[in-house]
């Protein structure tokens, strides 16, 4: 079983998150948790990522953290080290999948082109990231997608949310599903912990059951 297949599948949902307050961190992941998710990335997009992801990892074991906003093998050094579980990328790059391999961490790179699936399959990636799901054609696209490349797999993002998310999760191609909608930086920074719990659960509502093998 292809490691990054199993934890998405696992998740159903991956909250994309921004955290410019080390120190919301943990509480943050704690509120993800008990909504029910558990597998968070957490984005290299604000200085403090880094930290945010150490915390998380130290001061919450249940959590399955990884970093996202993976661009560089320089990152996903800082990432395998801060302790992330997984690693992902907006685009692809044969750099940063051969650091994961070296790193023994699964890297969901994001594509949205049959030449950019193409480009990760050659480094036997075959689960991805599709990004940026809305403005790239969304659900018609995955679905356009699944012809030539029935064994690809993807988890959507940008563009996701409540009223969206159950429409992608029902395509046979799609593992699960990213957003920053159950815990926008906002809310974050506000530290509405209660709302973010509430958006947690309702996400995961979306996933349903144990979901069938793809
Ligand atoms: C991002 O890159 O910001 C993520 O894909 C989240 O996108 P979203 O805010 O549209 O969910």
């Amino acid at each position: 079983m292809n490691e990054m297949r199993e934890l998405l599948r696992e998740a159903g949902v991956v909250p994309v998150l921004s955290i410019a307050d080390p120190a919301r961190a943990v509480p943050l992941a704690e509120a993800l948790l008990a909504g029910g998710l558990r597998h968070l990335e957490i984005t290299f997009r604000t200085p403090a990522a880094l930290d945010a992801l150490r915390a998380i990892v130290d001061a919450v074991p249940a959590a399955q953290a990884g970093a996202g906003t993976v661009t560089t093998a320089a990152q996903a050094d800082a990432a395998g080290a801060a302790g992330a579980r997984f690693l992902v990328g907006p685009g692809f790059s044969a750099d940063v999948a051969r650091r994961a391999a070296d790193l023994g961490l699964p890297y969901l790179p994001g594509v949205a082109t049959a030449s950019e699936i193409m480009a990760a399959g050659a480094h036997g990636l075959d689960c991805l990231k599709f990004f940026p799901a809305g403005p790239m054609g969304g659900i018609a696209t995955l679905k356009a997608l699944a012809g030539p490349f029935p064994d690809v797999v993807f988890c959507p993002t940008g563009g996701i949310d409540g009223t969206n998310a159950a429409d992608y999760l029902a395509l046979s191609n799609v593992l699960a599903v990213g957003g920053s909608w159950p815990a926008p930086a906002d809310l974050v920074a506000a530290g509405d912990f209660d709302e973010i719990t509430a958006r947690a659960r309702a996400a995961k509502a979306l996933v349903g059951g144990p979901c069938e093998p793809h």
